[in-house]
């Protein structure tokens, strides 16, 4: 989609499709308005017909509307008007862009962004409404027949954002932001949906090299025998079960000062997970080819601030390989050594993210990060927990655990903070190792979250499990990109910090 910023005089404007907004209770934007009277009291006569009730989300598309150069009008319905704030802009935003999408028009005009919002700029409305178009126009490149692929696609090709004269400026940033972190989320969204016959280890490790090839900063993968020498016996015990090599990845997005040191990203990169000897059932083990969702979101993190050219040094580290059942793969009641020393009692192979993790996060020390972050698909007690709305957050730090609440906030991509008290700790006692790899059915994202602190002790640290939040089931099925909208509103918000 190609976007422009314009002051139009939204009555006058060529384009397939014109969109305003509609408050509840008949209330006309000023948008709205400007058409009312350019086509003689059209939108009132509707409203008063009962034909849109201006509720949250509501379309109405009409066509051939007197007064109006544009073809086609589209209302979209914003909720009262008292109420109106960022999640109901998204919102409609998002609605709007399901119509256009929906009808024949290939451009349009919105005077979304000119609505007024809460707390809101310019600049973040534009960044809001180019990034909501462009995740709602997400369509996956399906691996289809090719004569289904041939057919051309519907959509919106390019979308004029009419903004005030004054606002010009201050929109074009916005829209750059937007934009970028778009980028991002589809990348993300991109790599969950590929099949995991596809998205490989390797496959996770080109996309790597291709992403800092782009965009210039250095990628690192380590292969098997690198990875024996450091000593990750914990990662490698995962992956000794399946065919697919393991690979582990470190991306280095160095644009601030020198000595400033770097925030570290951590992604689970299971791009299969079968459960190993701890099979899983057979319903639904499609959607464990999203078990590489929290690689995909360091992924897609790393593009969309290569894109901004944000001026902060990140380091992105992805461990990744498959978790099969195989006659070499790690058998529950086996023990590992990680690269800390600690010794691990597998008792549960399906809790092997937290195996691939621990040895990722000992891995960071050398990079004395200022914070660490990693993003796992880690628990189903996590999704029980909290649902598909909120992703859970654990720290072993309040600041740090407050700037990424705030920051999913913003975003518009919220995260839970749960309490990881050191009460939980004794539920990974082990007689056999310096400790198990599962604590039991109760507090089960929590006790996850704990066995991973145990290897975060040097750094502030914090875990988001976005088991609930990176991919939808159902006929909707698919990759969200959650938390890259988090984590870039986090970095983002960093790097002003050091900028004053
Ligand atoms: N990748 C899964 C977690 C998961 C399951 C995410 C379902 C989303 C939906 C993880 O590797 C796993 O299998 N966790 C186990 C841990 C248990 C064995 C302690 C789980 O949650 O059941
Ligand atoms: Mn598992
Ligand atoms: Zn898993």
């Amino acid at each position: 989609m190609e976007f422009s910023i314009k002051n139009v005089n939204a009555a006058a404007t060529q384009s397939d499709c014109l969109v305003v907004g509609v408050y509840e209770a008949k209330v006309l934007s000023e948008a709205a308005q400007e058409i009312d009277r350019a086509s003689k009291g059209m939108i009132s006569k509707l409203l008063a017909d009962g034909d849109m009730d201006g509720k949250l989300e509501a379309t109405l598309m009409l066509h051939h509307v007197p007064g109006l150069t544009s073809s086609r009008l589209l209302l979209v319905g914003l909720g009262k008007e008292a109420d109106f704030a960022e999640k109901q802009y998204a919102k409609a935003v998002r609605a709007s862009i399901k119509a256009l999408e929906k009808s024949g028009a290939l451009d349009a005009t919105t005077c979304l962004a000119q609505l007024p919002v809460k707390a809101l700029s310019a600049q973040r409305k534009v960044a809001y409404l180019s990034e909501a178009a462009l995740d709602a126009s997400y369509k996956f490149a399906a691996i289809k027949r090719k004569e289904e692929q041939a057919s051309p696609k519907k959509g919106i090709a390019k979308l004029t954002i009419n903004v005030a004269v004054s606002e010009v400026s201050a929109a074009e940033t916005g829209l750059a932001d937007g934009q970028a972190l778009a980028a991002g989320v589809s990348l993300a969204k991109d790599l969950g949906n590929l099949p995991p016959n596809v998205c490989t280890p390797s496959y996770l490790a080109e996309q790597a090299l291709a992403l800092g090839k782009t965009h210039q900063f250095n990628v690192e993968v380590l292969e098997r025998d690198a990875l024996k020498k450091l000593g990750m016996g914990s990662f490698l015990g995962v992956a000794q079960g399946s065919e697919e090599p393991p690979k582990f990845i470190i991306m280095q997005h160095l644009k601030g000062k020198k000595e400033q040191k770097p925030v570290v990203l951590v992604g689970k990169g299971i791009t299969f997970d079968t459960g190993g000897i701890s099979l899983k059932p057979g319903s639904e083990m499609d959607e464990m080819k999203y078990d590489m969702c929290g690689a995909a979101s360091v992924l897609g993190t790393f593009k969309a601030i290569a894109a901004m050219n944000l001026p902060l040094n990140v380091i992105g580290v992805i461990p990744t390989c498959e978790n099969m059942p195989d006659g070499r793969a790690t058998r529950p009641g086996d023990v590992l050594t990680s690269m800390s020393g600690l010794t691990i009692e597998v008792l549960n192979t399906d809790a092997e993210g937290r195996l691939i993790l621990c040895d990722a996060l000992t891995y960071v020390e050398r990079f004395e990060p200022s914070a660490v972050i990693d993003v796992a698909t880690l628990t189903g007690a996590c999704v029980i927990a909290l649902g598909h709305h909120a992703s859970g957050l654990f720290s072993n730090n309040d600041a740090l655990a407050a700037e990424l609440l705030q920051a999913g906030e913003v975003a518009l991509d919220r995260a839970w903070h749960m309490p990881m008290w050191e009460d939980y700790q004794s539920l990974l006692d082990s007689n056999f190792a310096d400790m198990a790899n599962i604590g039991g059915r109760a507090a089960g994202s929590i006790t996850a979250a704990c066995f991973l602190a145990r290897f975060a002790k040097k750094y502030d640290w914090a875990h988001l499990d976005v088991a609930g939040t990176a991919w939808k089931s159902g006929k909707e099925k698919g990759g969200t990109g959650r938390p890259v909208p988090l984590l870039t509103e986090f970095l983002v918000q960093r790097a002003n910090q050091l900028k004053v």
